[in-house]
Parts: C-alpha cells; structure tokens; sequence
C-alpha cells in the first residue's frame, strides 16, 4: 500500500522551477532518504508531503485520497496530523510554545482530557531524549541540539504512523546523532513509514531502506535501494553531493 504517490509533481516560484516533475511512490512501512544537495528541493518537496505547502501542480495522493489545496482542509479534519509527524529543518519555526513541557504536550492536549496521562506521556519521551531537566526551561534558552531533540520529542510523543523529519539529525553532537538514528530505527522496525532528508550519510545504512536522490536542476536522479546508491560514486557525484574524494562507507559515529 502506498501512503503516496505523486504524479509528474512540480513546484515553482515566480516561474523559477524549485521541483521539476517528480514521479515517487512511498510505500507503507518503508523509510526513504531524501538526499541531495543544498539547493536540490528537498525540503520544499517534504513541505507538500506536509501539508504546508499546497501550490504544486501535478498530482499528489495520500493513500487512495488527492492531497492538494480543495482537499487538505477536509484531509485535515480527518487527522492528518495524528498520522503525519513533520519535522522542519528550522527547528525556530517549528517551536512556539514558551516553555519545554508545554511544547511536547501541545499534541497530547488536543486528543487527551486528563492532565496527569498528558504529564505522564511527556515525562516518559523526554527522558527518552535526555530532556527531563530541561522540561521548565524557557524554549529560547535552549542550545540548537537541545531544540532539535525537543522538536522530535513533541512530534514523537504523539505517535504517528508517517514521519517526515528533515534532517532530523541536524545540529546534534556525535552520541545524539548516533542515538537518533538508533531511536528512528527502532521506529522503522516497529513499522513506521519514515521519510527523511539528511547530509549525514552514515546514518542511512542503519535508517533508511530506500533513496531518493536529487539532482541540482531540482529532477529526481534515481530512486533505489540504500545499499545500492551508497554504491554508486558516479550518481552521488552527479547529484552534487560528493566529491571524488569522499569517502561513503565510513563509520557510523
Ligand atoms: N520562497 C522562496 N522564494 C524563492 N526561492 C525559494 C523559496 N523557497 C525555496 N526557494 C529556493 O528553492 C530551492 C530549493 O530549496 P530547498 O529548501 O527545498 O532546498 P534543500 O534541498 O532543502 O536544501 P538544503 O540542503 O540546503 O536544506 C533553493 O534554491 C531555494 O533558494
Ligand atoms: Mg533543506
């Protein structure tokens, strides 16, 4: 079953082509890649798998359903968000309650009534994450990482059947990548559909079962399976992504 299936996809701004019609299935159960380089369309396209950005042309379908703009309300209302989980890649964009807590309950409080189950979900995810001490703290105090790791933990919380995290390992020290990584594998054995962008190429031999990689011109270069593309210099150094120089099969930090 696909959870989408976008047909001939394209995205401009003032006639500048940001996506140039992508044709893309993403499986249940699956976990994607986003890779490409800086500039290539991958948070925008994770934008409209989001619901956030709705004036594409082509055709986008959610499950059996078309997503676009006469349909999200509706989609909406019908729990998108319960399913779809989506991090931004500016995690200031994606934080605006005040404090910690209040900001990985905000999810809860909209489907749970009583207080202290709220208190108990939030608790348990944020010594998940380590956050527990930071729980009262202000949110603008809050280093990148320690965002970061708040934001995945507001969206984790809820527990969503699709993530959509844009690099979700951003920002982060070398044990919390490794952790982070750990955590959205665990997700992914449990059946989880995972899309996600990332520069972190360590992380996706553990992570993600499939690529999809973008070329600079804003195309989809090739869709394949992770082992394989890693494999494939010549497509990687297409793509803008890396040099003759670099090494892909290094240690998972
Ligand atoms: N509102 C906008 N107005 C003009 N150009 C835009 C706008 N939003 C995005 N773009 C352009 O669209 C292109 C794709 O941007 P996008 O953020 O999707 O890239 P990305 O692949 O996520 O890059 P990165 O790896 O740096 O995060 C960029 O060239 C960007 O400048
Ligand atoms: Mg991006």
């Amino acid at each position: 079953m696909n959870v989408y299936s976008a047909k001939n996809l394209t995205y401009k701004i003032n006639n500048k082509i940001i996506l140039d019609n992508l044709n893309f299935e993403i499986e249940k159960g699956k976990s994607y890649a986003l890779i490409g380089c800086n500039g290539s369309g991958k948070t925008t396209l994770m934008k409209i798998l989001a619901g956030v950005e709705l004036n594409f042309e082509g055709e986008l379908y959610f499950f059996d359903k078309k997503l676009d703009k006469s349909t999200f309300e509706k989609l909406f209302k019908e729990g998108f968000y319960k399913k779809v989980g989506y991090l931004f890649q500016d995690t200031d964009l994606q934080l605006f309650n005040l404090n910690v807590f209040d900001e990985i309950a905000f999810g809860p409080r909209q489907y749970i009534a009583d207080e202290k189950e709220i208190e108990k979900r939030v608790f348990e995810i944020a010594k998940l994450f380590g956050i527990e001490n930071l729980l009262q703290s202000d949110i603008l105090v809050l280093s990148g990482g320690e965002k970061k790791k708040v934001a995945l933990a507001s969206i984790l919380v809820n527990n969503p059947d699709i993530l959509i995290l844009d690099e979700p390992t951003n920002d982060l020290d070398p044990k919390s990548i490794r952790f982070v990584a750990k955590v959205l594998s665990e997700l992914k054995n449990a059946g989880k559909t995972i899309i996600l962008s990332t520069h972190h190429f360590d992380v996706l031999l553990l992570l993600a079962d499939f690529m999809i990689v973008m070329s600079p011109d804003h195309r989809i270069l090739k869709i394949g399976k992770t082992e394989e593309i890693l494999k494939d210099k010549e497509l990687l150094i297409e793509a803008n992504v890396i040099d003759e120089e670099f090494e892909i099969f290094k240690k998972i930090y």
